[in-house]
């Protein structure tokens, strides 16, 4: 036997001697069935990894009769997720089921309380409540890990709680919505319907069960709130988020975007600033040279700001099962080499309540696309409340074109796109509250946000 072989065999013995970790799985809808798929295919591997058997002794979900696919083999079935985290069979909870109250919060509670460690993929959950949690898991001496609630299989979580320790973060952003990203990107380059995109990423598995969830904004935002209470040292606060879904996109403003050097996308932007800690979820002009406006499709993306590391994008598949079982077997893995870290990188009594800051007073540059009654000097007199406030225009143009105008009656109205440098968000809505006041725009201003790098 070669000298490997042999400490193999002896790494192997040693495995059998530790007890195997038993697992109950409660959620077996996409995600659950890739996670029992993937414990089985690395079967042999994660024994080696992690010095234990890992093994699922347990299984909650709805629906018995429902054929996943998957050998549930002798885990034993709990109707009741709540009676499956409390069960005397399991060592470790993973929470699969969903949703911020019901029987996602009293199972990870039960769980928790039982002194059983809880690995969870629910970002609304925690988004709401991480908080309590993660005190009620350090006072059980637990672990409560949640990889996968993140940017499905990009490890992030670990990013910011340990790869990053020696860093201080002072901005976190990225795509972390597949749906989303998915439909921009398909519209943007195939010219199809928002409608036609939605229902393609349902048919794929990526949407949530409600898609409001996904296209308003709300999933990212829950993503968000827990990367800020990471970057930041932070205690969660979901309410503080500005939030906006991409219902109101229109191929024009991707059009118009891709003109300028832009690409749109949906963005979660976390930032600390002298006045608070800026929490916003909107759609978000990108310049097309920048590393996020490069990532396509259900992929997402991070990027950190800090001070020793500078710039840090990771990019990976956001949405999925294999991708989110991915992320859900590595904190499985951390909980079978007995790794317990404080769920938010900080002792929950030592995160910090920061300052909210208000969203009227972010600063930046916006796209504006107004619909223009077609009428000497409208556009002035746009660009005239505009100076009034010092607001500084990048660009104007007026985006129909003389054959188009030559069909129109006189003082149609027309679109109008406008680019400014750096203002504040108060300023802007004034100015155009003002020129609505004037009469010479015709509908609600599309207003979109540019991040610069
Ligand atoms: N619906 C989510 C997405 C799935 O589209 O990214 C992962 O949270």
């Amino acid at each position: 036997m070669n000298r490997a072989a042999a400490r193999q065999r002896g790494h192997m013995g040693a495995i059998r001697m530790t007890t195997s970790l038993r697992v109950g799985i409660a959620g077996l809808g996409t995600v659950g069935a890739s996670v029992i798929r993937l414990l089985e295919r690395q079967a042999e591997a994660l024994p080696a990894r992690t010095g234990r058997r890992i093994v699922v002794t347990g299984v909650s979900a709805r629906d018995r009769s429902r054929d996943r696919g998957v050998d549930l083999g002798g885990a034993k079935w709990f109707d009741d997720p709540v009676e499956l985290a409390r069960s005397s069979d399991i060592d470790l909870f993973v929470e699969l089921v969903g949703g911020d109250e019901g029987p996602a919060r009293l199972a990870v509670e039960a769980a928790l309380s039982s002194g059983k460690s809880v690995v969870t993929a629910n970002k609304a959950l925690l988004a709401k409540h991480g908080l309590s949690l993660a005190r009620l898991a350090e006072q059980k001496k637990v672990a409560l890990a949640f990889e996968a609630s993140v940017a499905g299989g990009i490890p992030i979580v670990k990013t910011l709680r340990e790869g990053l320790a020696g860093n201080q973060i002072s901005r976190v952003y990225g795509i972390l919505n597949g749906t989303c990203n998915y439909i921009l990107s398909r519209m943007e380059q195939e010219g199809l319907s928002f409608e036609e995109c939605l229902k393609d990423a349902q048919r794929l598995g990526y949407a949530e069960a409600d898609p409001t969830f996904d296209i308003g904004g709300f999933d990212t935002a829950h993503k968000l709130a827990i990367l800020t209470s990471l970057a930041f040292g932070t205690a969660v606060d979901s309410e503080a988020i500005h939030v906006e879904g991409i219902t109101s996109i229109r191929l024009e403003d991707l059009r118009s975007a891709d003109e300028l050097g832009y690409r749109i996308k949906l963005l979660g932007v976390a930032q600390r600033t002298p006045d608070g800690i800026e929490q916003r979820v909107h759609p978000t002009m990108v310049p097309k040279s920048s590393a996020i406006a490069q990532v396509m499709g259900v992929t997402n993306a991070v990027t950190i700001d800090a001070d020793a590391v500078k710039e840090l994008t990771l990019v990976g598949p956001g949405a999925g099962g294999d991708a989110t079982a991915s992320a859900v077997v590595a904190d499985i893995a951390d909980v079978a080499r007995g790794i317990r870290s404080a769920p938010f990188g900080l002792p929950s009594d030592a995160l910090e309540v920061a300052p909210r800051k208000a969203m009227q007073r972010h600063e930046g540059g916006y796209y504006i696309r107004l619909s223009v009654h077609d009428r000497p000097g409208a556009a002035a007199a746009i660009a005239m409340r505009m100076a009034e406030r010092q607001i500084s225009l990048e660009s104007i143009m007026q985006k129909a074109s003389a054959k188009q105008r030559a069909g129109l009656p006189s003082g149609a109205p027309v679109p109008v796109v406008l680019i400014t440098y750096a203002t504040t968000e108060a300023t802007i809505r004034e100015a155009l509250d003002a020129a609505m006041g004037d009469g010479h725009i015709a509908a609600k201003p599309q207003v979109i946000r540019i991040e610069r790098e």
